[in-house]
């Protein structure tokens, strides 16, 4: 799909200011006419379409903070598909994610940007890889990130995120649990459970750049820095954190910063170091502009394929739909919904 050239007009600036007051302290002004036409396109189709854009953390700033409807990790991203009314979802994030969003809305269209959008831990293992290992661990229930196929999650007991991992291996009661495919947050979990962790060698190729190293320099310049890190990132990288968790938990942990959190010394004048995906502290700090963000940027390419002229073509063309064959269908979203179950519980 060619770059669709749309012009800035005052119509359209005057339909779009309000949106811009929302992103001036991250998009800069300069900016604002290559976006805002499409910003303008966007909302009016989906309106007309009775469409819904979710949004991951990792988006860009201008699809995060001007079109997207829902944002959030892919715990709330699947939780909030599952409540929506809407006919159409456009899934601006990675493409498990928006299978993951068609499971649990087998009725609605589904859509992406752009179908390139892929993961290295979901390419990182098959469903004959996972029947395999049944069968070399029988009886052994298999938990599954959701950073996966539908293929995969079809052959899966239980889906989990980076944000109810631990809570779900623990709910389970058994004494051992296949948990696939990243080996970082396996070893994360079973740092957490007394429950025997069988891993898989799957690792996200953004995550799995940083070392414990990179912190430490960090740190060398500033020792009050506040270091928040995903659990995908290396094990010397977790030990070096002063909190592990999800998109979302990272988000939430700099939301009590802000606002002064009494159980810690630093009010909002904290620096934070986030290890993981460069567009995170952009976003956060679009929330939190008076928290200081050190910035080591790596970025995920497959979530930076989604941009404005894309989420646009894909309402206007609805494409790119996302179907899963109905009997992988099936299999898979008992995984999910399984999980869903497990997330919805009150945690003690
Ligand atoms: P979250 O569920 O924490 O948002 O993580 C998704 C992901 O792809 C991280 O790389
Ligand atoms: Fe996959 Fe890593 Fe990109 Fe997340 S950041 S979508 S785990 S490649």
């Amino acid at each position: 799909m060619g770059v669709i050239d749309l012009p800035y007009t005052r119509s359209i600036a005057d339909e779009t200011d309000p949106v811009f007051e929302r992103v001036e302290h991250i998009i800069p002004r300069v900016e604002w006419p290559l976006h805002a036409p499409y910003v303008a396109a966007i909302h009016r189709l989906k309106r007309e379409r009775n469409a819904v854009i979710l949004a991951h953390n990792y988006q860009v700033p201008e699809i995060f903070y001007t079109v997207a409807d829902i944002v959030g990790d892919s715990l709330a991203l699947a939780m909030k598909a599952a409540e929506t009314q809407a006919d159409v979802i456009v899934l601006c994030g990675v493409h498990f994610m928006a299978e993951t969003a068609k499971l649990v809305n087998p009725d609605k269209t589904v859509l992406v940007p752009d179908l390139r959008a892929g993961c290295s831990l979901a390419e990182s293992i098959t469903a004959a890889d996972v029947r395999l290992l049944r069968e070399s661990y029988p009886g052994t229930p298999v938990v599954t990130y959701v950073n996966t196929s539908a293929e995969v999650k079809a052959e899966s007991d239980v889906c989990v995120t980076s944000g109810n991992a631990v809570q779900i291996v623990e709910a389970l009661g058994v004494p051992r649990v296949i948990f696939l495919p990243d080996e970082y947050l396996a070893k994360y979990v079973a740092s957490k459970t007394r429950v025997e962790i069988v891993a898989w060698k799957g690792h996200c190729e953004v995550h799995e750049r940083f070392t414990g190293a990179d912190v430490r320099r960090f740190r060398e310049g500033d020792p009050s820095l506040i270091v928040l890190a995903h659990p995908e990132c290396p094990p010397d990288v977790l030990a070096e954190a002063d909190y592990v968790g999800s998109t979302q938990g990272m988000t939430e942990y700099v939301e009590k910063l802000a606002e002064g959190d009494p159980s810690r010394e630093v009010g909002s004048g904290a620096r934070v170091l986030m290890m993981t995906e460069c567009s995170m502290a952009d976003n956060v700090s679009g929330r939190y502009p008076r928290v200081e963000f050190v910035r080591p940027c790596n970025l995920c390419p497959h979530m930076k394929r989604n941009t404005l002229p894309k989420v646009l073509h894909s309402l206007q063309a609805m494409e790119f739909e996302v179907t899963i064959a109905p009997e992988i269908a099936r299999r898979a979203r008992r995984a999910v919904e399984r999980m869903l179950e497990f997330s919805r519980q009150p945690r003690d």
